[in-house]
């Protein structure tokens, strides 16, 4: 039998409040419809003082393990792609490994390349499996994130938060991904970026639109020189989305490198595209993880429906690389898929006034200066109840327990 490998289980997690676009556009004086229309994006998922990339990340891990039936002792790699890292020597994957009681036998690390490092992990891990190394294991690749720009600039209606997990395998239930075929294409550009003293990201936003399109060329082109002719043409395609009108934009790109008119190239996105955009529109940009919210909302809108079908899948990480790869959804993933409830922790979001929202962003600077309780737990113990921040101690550890419920 063919021995495929790819995502066996996968789940979000994203913080507990959202901002509507609709308040933020009343707030800063401009048209709702642009950035409901104009930008593409209907909610931002905002994460308090509480919530970080590791929380985020727990959460969705947990809901990927409990809801598929795997169990952590199975991880022999643990990978967590960020550009929103809690500390610069410990990595996330190490928090992870103590909430998640992962098996000591375990390779953890973090990657960085902006919105790229989540597919940084998730292609190592297909290559540790595909080279043996896994011998028989599974790998957890998380990609969790809080997107965040100055309040008021242009940035603001294209921030978010969230996290996905995806534990890789081979015989996938979900996705089978081609190993070894991918498309890549990398530059040296100042697009965006984030300085060391700043928690929120510096961007020239004209240009990194541009950027995002000339790396879609180029890795499109690079991947697409492999395809044989007879090639069965991708059903669908996911892209990063840092909102949604940048995939559509990165849509019609390709499909006008794939020899269509631009009238035509349109007329393409709304079976190829549209339903990965569901969910990062209720989101935002979570930024190593949009891809991954966009493969999730078209497997939620469709899995059922492409059982056995291409899709095609680009990662955009600014400053810059990019990767085009693609992979096949697997026999039997509709109905892993409604089991796995995607989109449940979007549901239980509710909805921010502005002026909490205001809140939480003043906060920010001094939320990681938090004195954690003296009698905080280190370990998450069996409860389904939320992970939190708790504060830091007296050495600046970063220290994490349950939530208190509210
Ligand atoms: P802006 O100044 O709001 O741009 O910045 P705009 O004035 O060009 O407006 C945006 C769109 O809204 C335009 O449509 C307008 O026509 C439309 P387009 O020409 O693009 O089709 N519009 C309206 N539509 C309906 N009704 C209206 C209306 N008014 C205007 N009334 C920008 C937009 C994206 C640049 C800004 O939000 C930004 O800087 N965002 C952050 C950077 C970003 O997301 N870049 C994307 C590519 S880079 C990337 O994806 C990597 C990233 O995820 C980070 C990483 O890798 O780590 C960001």
């Amino acid at each position: 039998m063919r021995s495929t490998i790819g995502i066996d289980s996968l789940a979000l997690g994203v913080p507990r409040g959202h901002l509507d676009l609709r308040d933020l556009a009343a707030a800063r004086g401009v048209p709702a419809s642009k950035y409901l229309d104009g930008i593409g994006t209907h909610r931002m998922a905002i994460a308090a003082a509480d919530e970080d990339p590791v929380t985020l990340a727990a959460s969705a891990a947990r809901r990927a393990f409990a809801l598929s039936g795997l169990d952590p002792k199975e991880i022999g790699l643990c990978v967590v792609g960020t550009e929103t890292a809690v500390d610069h020597s410990k990595p996330i994957a190490a928090f992870l490994h103590g909430l998640l009681g992962l098996p000591s036998a375990c390779r953890i690390f973090e990657t960085k390349h902006a919105c790229f490092g989540g597919t940084a992990g998730l292609l190592n891990a297909l290559d540790w499996i595909a080279s043996g190394s896994a011998r028989g294991r599974s790998a957890l690749v998380v990609c969790a994130d809080v997107a965040r720009y100055a309040p008021g600039s242009p940035g603001e209606p294209t921030q978010g938060a969230g996290a996905v997990a995806m534990i890789v395998s081979e015989r996938p239930r979900l996705i089978e991904l081609d190993v070894g075929r991918s498309g890549a294409y990398a530059r040296d550009v100042h697009d965006f970026w984030r300085p060391l003293h700043s928690k929120d990201a510096a961007v020239d936003g004209q240009l990194s639109v541009q950027c995002y399109l000339d790396a879609l060329a180029g890795a499109y082109g690079e991947w697409r020189r492999d395809e044989p002719a007879d090639a069965e043409p991708l059903a669908r395609t996911c892209y990063h989305v840092p909102y949604g009108k940048m995939a559509r934009k990165a849509h019609r790109r390709r499909r006008m490198i794939d020899g269509l008119d631009e009238a035509s190239a349109d007329a393409t996105f709304a079976a190829e595209v549209a339903s990965s955009l569901l969910l990062p529109a209720q989101i935002g940009n979570v930024y190593t993880g949009s891809l991954y919210v966009a493969l999730a909302s078209l497997l939620h809108a469709e899995a059922r429906a492409i059982e056995g079908q291409r899709v095609g899948l680009f990662s955009y990480g600014s400053g810059c690389v990019a990767e085009f790869f693609a992979g096949r959804v697997a026999a039997g993933a509709g109905e892993l898929v409604a089991r796995l409830d995607l989109d449940a922790p979007v549901r239980a979001s509710t909805r921010l006034t502005m002026a909490e929202y205001e809140a939480i962003r003043s906060a920010d600077a001094g939320a990681d200066r938090r004195a954690a309780p003296p009698s905080a737990a280190l370990h998450l113990g069996a409860s389904e109840q939320p992970v939190a921040f708790l504060g830091v101690d007296t050495a600046d550890r970063r220290i994490y327990g349950l939530a208190t419920p509210s």
